[in-house]
């Protein structure tokens, strides 16, 4: 692009003090910058400061969940059929780990972080041993897909190469990086991290089958025969990955898509709510909802709403081919924004200095035509790690580990 078609483009977006910067430049930083102003989807950073104020609801309703009584009753024919898709290579598992973990404050990747405490623990390989326990029973392995980012991939790789894969088969683990996106400060104006660099983050965890694409790891999906992926989070070290009963309870119920769930705790509980929205399963966040909506009960007194989504899903791969292209809605995210002042010099700021834009997995669920809820025991399966202490902390996954015998 010429320099006078960029300075074009920054000046429609309000970004002239990026052409100020960029005239500073060699070639070479020249040439960064400006293929990093050309990929901007403009329409997302314009959206600062009124992006989550615009998204309108639909009617929602209720969406009932499979829950753990009927699913123990049906436990051994669930687990046949999840087992007989593993042991047929029709079932792999996507790790979202290209996040940043700021709320735990530890710059590399979430998952080199150690839990241990008499000895090492890794949170990624709490996350291996329980896909082992999956694939000792089938007697075979699950292709396992790590996203992460510019940002830690090549600490991610190195990490895993160190501990030699934590004993998985290295041929079955295949990484991969997702999108990247451009912050703002609260004015809209783009925020720089190096003279050549416009300050671009991980561009949230919504865009990981589009990664798989443009990567081209969907090919060593499609050539392996996988049909279902399990998409999870880093940073619960409780996650049931590949879990046979859930895979096979979709299969049986016919549906495109599953999520596990909690059943919530109150009916306020920060938490996701997978329900029905005009219609098709959709999660809708605590905040989103009214007041008649939390406090609904059904005839038997339990809450309308009451299961939360734990990021633990399956979806039918030839259904995400079909909703690839479609568009996604963009989550404008108050955060702490690294960035270089005038003179240069990096500031990591202690409060929320600007927007990043995300798209997030969760807004996934309403592109499908159906989805099971499928209710997990809060306890043993959910113990996220997001922060130091407290709430959802190291302390208290800890404290769930042990409960559930794991040694630490
Ligand atoms: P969170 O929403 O908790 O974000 O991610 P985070 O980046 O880990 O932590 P904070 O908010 O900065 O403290 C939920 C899951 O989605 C992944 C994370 O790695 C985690 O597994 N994720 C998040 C991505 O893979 N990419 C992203 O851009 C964001």
């Amino acid at each position: 692009m010429k320099d006078n078609e960029l300075l074009e483009i920054l000046k429609e977006h309000g970004q002239e003090h990026i052409y100020e910067a960029y005239q500073k430049l060699d070639e070479k930083g020249k040439k960064k910058l400006a293929s990093q102003i050309e990929k901007i989807d403009w329409s997302i950073t314009d959206m600062a400061g009124n992006g989550e104020a615009s998204m309108q609801r639909g009617r929602l309703e209720p969406l009932s969940a499979l829950e753990i009584s009927e699913i123990e009753k049906n436990k051994t024919s669930y687990e046949q059929t999840g087992i007989n898709a593993i042991k047929a290579g029709k079932v792999g598992a996507v790790l979202l780990a290209g996040g940043q973990g700021t709320r735990l404050g530890s710059d590399g990747p979430k998952g080199k972080y150690n839990i241990g405490i008499t000895k090492d623990v890794f949170i990624f390989e709490r996350l291996i041993g329980n896909l082992q326990q999956v694939t000792d029973k089938a007697g075979c392995f699950v292709p396992l897909y790590i996203m992460t980012s510019d940002k830690n991939n090549d600490e991610t790789i190195a990490f895993f190469e160190e501990k030699n894969y934590f004993g998985y088969p290295k041929e079955f683990v295949r990484f991969f990086k997702q999108e990247m996106a451009p912050s703002v400060d609260f004015n809209g104006k783009l925020y720089m991290e190096d003279k050549d660099s416009l300050s671009l983050s991980p561009n949230g965890n919504g865009g990981w089958f589009y990664s798989m694409v443009v990567t081209g790891i969907i090919d060593d999906v499609k050539k392996r025969g996988v049909e279902w992926l399990n998409i999870f989070a880093v940073d619960n070290v409780l996650q049931r990955i590949a879990d046979p009963v859930f895979v096979g309870a979709t299969i049986e119920s016919g549906c495109v898509s599953g999520a596990k769930v909690v059943r919530k705790a109150e009916p306020r509980e920060k938490i996701g709510v997978l329900c029905l929205e005009d219609g098709k399963p959709s999660i809708v966040e605590y905040y989103e909802m009214t007041e008649e909506i939390i406090n609904s009960r059904q005839p038997n007194g339990e809450l309308s709403y009451n299961f939360g989504v734990i990021l633990n899903y399956l979806f039918r791969v030839d259904k995400l081919e079909e909703i690839l292209n479609k568009k996604m809605p963009v989550h404008v995210v108050e955060k702490k924004i690294p960035y270089i002042d005038e003179n240069g010099t990096l500031v990591k700021p202690e409060e929320s200095n600007g927007y990043k834009f995300e798209l997030l997995v969760l807004d996934m669920i309403h592109m499908f035509e159906n989805c099971l809820s499928f209710e997990v025991k809060r306890d043993y399966e959910f113990a996220p790690i997001k922060n130091k202490t407290g709430v959802d902390s190291v302390e208290s996954a800890r404290e769930l580990l042990k409960k559930n015998g794991v040694e630490l």
